[in-house]
């Protein structure tokens, strides 16, 4: 195996909270496997109260203003996306993605979902990755009332992507 130590980009948006913590578990156990984690905030540039989210979201190709983010994306080997799932789109991650000016490494993407209609979210969020020429790695859903299986399910998507630094466990 390679003694470079991988840097893994952990990118997240969350509203009220359940992205954040699935990506901040993530980079725990990347850390534990001995893969560097760095994680960045996408967040809104002003904030809208939840109905307006709601209106937003109903559009699979809006897009919201984002914050500048300043640190450099550069140089990972790996990104994880971690986005709450906002009925058709998710307009924050919609304007992340269109204007993202790095060139993202092969990418996963981590939803926390309510429980409904997750699949189709996912799908177009990956398509999205795709037609901006990214190799994506494939993609889970998390339901926020699940909070025991979280770390289960992290570890088994760690597993299919990095299987070197998270192998199967017998
Ligand atoms: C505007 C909006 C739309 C949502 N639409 C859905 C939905 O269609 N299906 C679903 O399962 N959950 C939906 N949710 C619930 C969120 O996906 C869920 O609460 C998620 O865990 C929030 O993640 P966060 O805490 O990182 O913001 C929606 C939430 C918001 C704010």
């Amino acid at each position: 195996m390679s003694s470079k130590k991988r840097r893994a980009l952990l990118i997240c948006h969350s509203r009220t909270g359940n992205s954040l913590r699935l990506c901040e578990k993530t980079a725990e156990i990347l850390r534990e496997g001995g893969v560097e984690a760095k994680i960045i905030r996408i967040r809104p540039a002003f904030g809208i109260p939840y109905p307006g989210w709601l209106f937003l979201s109903l559009f699979p190709t809006m897009k919201f203003p984002i914050k500048q983010i300043g640190e450099d994306m550069r140089g990972f080997d790996l990104a994880l996306l971690f986005l709450p799932k906002w009925t058709m789109a998710n307009p924050v991650v919609n304007k992340f993605i269109s204007r993202a000016t790095f060139k993202f490494p092969p990418t996963g993407v981590i939803v926390s979902y309510g429980g409904w209609r997750g699949e189709s979210f996912l799908h177009s969020v990956k398509a999205s990755l795709w037609m901006r020429g990214i190799k994506v790695l494939g993609g889970i859903l998390v339901k926020r009332s699940e909070k025991d299986q979280e770390e289960g399910k992290i570890r088994e998507f760690l597993g299919s992507v990095l299987p070197d630094a998270f192998p199967k466990r017998p």
